[in-house]
């Protein structure tokens, strides 16, 4: 049978099945090798996978590349960032650096508030021209699929100005991205002194208009879900405010997912559990009483160790992944890209924090960047794995263990991304 492309002598092919439901606790760790296999593409997708011998028996390609024995994974997916963004943040930055704390200078008027001003002063073309950059160097380290929130708008039009932006950006760049609304990512200066006259004006106007928006998209025509999104924490959304927003965003067809415990534990996770969120993110300060909602629920738990890092956390500071896995959740990673509190394109990096400080180890890592993130981003039926059907994404690394991918710092472990059966 003729296909479009063949990857040869994969010494490593890392198949990361599981597009059922995510893997959760021990199942984590099963990762199963193919070794000399090889992948047929075509029409985008994986046609078959196997031995190199089996499918250049049966297959012939237009097509083919020589992986001369270095493994395959497949291509990452970063569940949760914040890509579309004017300015940057590099003097607060170097503040923290001198001792400036991350929540002080959300308190004092910097921080999201400070991101929002020059997002609402960027016009479309420089928000699409930035974001498409971030998100080259995404694809390069590995990034096939990606989650954008907005949340830097913090008003019905801005909010609308990043939801255009990120259709525009799904349209024009390889990556695959999937949209969440994230209006209540903090007050407004406006609404400085009426947190509940905001919480009124998410839920009045801003979600049907974004509903509305989602509707006569290209997202929407795909069967790429809508997320809505909430930061519960000190200085934006208390628990009954954040329950409020994200059953009105399900009410109006969006799934949801939550910033949750990063500074203080209030019951947050425990709603978003009730409530089905697909995931929970952040979880830096869950303790055992979060974790067991966790691992008793379908709401998957996404730390986001590239901002304690970043941050400058101890070690005492990070999520416990460990015993997250341990309980039985089901785990993914992110970048949390942004400009405050992680600006970090690399999933390889966030990897390699994870086996560092979280003790999770490399097959948990990986599970947890492809499959498990896919589930989180309602999209495991089409990519985060290499399985036959699914959109043929596909990095073929520098070396021929695949671990490598974690073990090395500060490169980048991925010698070559298949975007959809594309050579990037
Ligand atoms: O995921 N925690 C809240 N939101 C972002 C940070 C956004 C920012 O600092 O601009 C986060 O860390
Ligand atoms: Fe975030």
């Amino acid at each position: 049978m003729n296909v479009d492309l063949i990857l040869k002598n994969v010494g490593q092919l890392v198949p990361c099945t599981g597009s059922e439901k995510p893997l959760r606790g021990k199942e984590m760790s099963a990762v199963d090798l193919i070794e000399n296999g090889a992948i047929a593409v075509a029409d985008g997708k994986i046609v078959a996978l196997g031995n190199s011998a089996e499918i250049s028996a049966k297959y012939a390609a237009e097509q083919t590349v020589d992986c001369e024995g270095n493994a395959v994974v497949p291509g990452f997916v970063d569940s949760h960032t914040h890509t579309v963004f004017g300015g940057d943040r590099v003097h607060e930055f170097e503040m923290r650096i001198s001792g400036a704390d991350y929540m002080e200078i959300m308190a004092a008027g910097g921080g999201i508030v400070s991101t929002m001003r020059h997002t609402r002063e960027a016009s479309e073309d420089a928000l699409f021209d930035s974001a498409f950059q971030r998100l080259d160097q995404m694809l390069a380290l590995g990034t096939t699929t990606v989650e954008i929130k907005t949340g830097y708008g913090l008003n019905t039009e801005t909010e609308l100005k990043i939801l255009k932006v990120i259709e525009r950006l799904d349209k024009a760049h390889p990556c695959t991205l999937i949209p969440t609304f994230l209006g209540a990512h903090t007050l407004p200066p406006e609404y400085k002194e009426d947190p509940a006259g905001y919480v009124d004006l998410v839920v009045d106007e801003m979600i049907p208009a974004v509903a509305e928006w989602y509707t006569q998209s290209h997202f929407s025509a795909e069967g790429v879900p809508l997320f809505v999104d909430v930061f519960t924490e000190d200085h934006a959304f208390d628990v009954a405010q954040t329950e409020r927003i994200l059953r009105a965003g399900q009410a109006a067809g969006m799934l949801t997912t939550i910033h949750v415990d990063q500074f203080n534990a209030f019951g947050g996770t425990q709603m978003a559990t009730e409530l089905g969120a697909v995931s929970a993110d952040h979880l830096d300060v869950s303790g055992p009483a979060e974790i067991a909602a966790l691992a008793q629920s379908g709401t998957i738990a996404v730390p986001l160790p590239a901002a304690n890092f970043n941050l400058g956390h101890d070690l005492s500071g990070y999520p416990d992944g460990r015993a997250m896995v341990d309980a039985g959740c089901a785990l993914a990673l992110a970048t949390d890209l942004n400009p405050g509190s992680a600006p970090c394109y690399s999933m390889p990096l966030v990897m390699a924090i994870s086996n560092r400080v979280m003790r999770l180890t490399p097959a948990e890592t990986l599970v947890a960047s492809t499959i498990n993130s896919a589930h989180a981003c309602g999209m495991a039926d089409r990519v985060g794995s290499i399985e036959v059907g699914k959109a043929a994404d596909l990095l073929i690394l520098k070396a021929a263990d695949w671990r490598h991918l974690s073990y090395f710092l500060g490169g980048n472990p991925v010698e070559m991304v298949i975007k959809a059966g594309s050579v990037i």
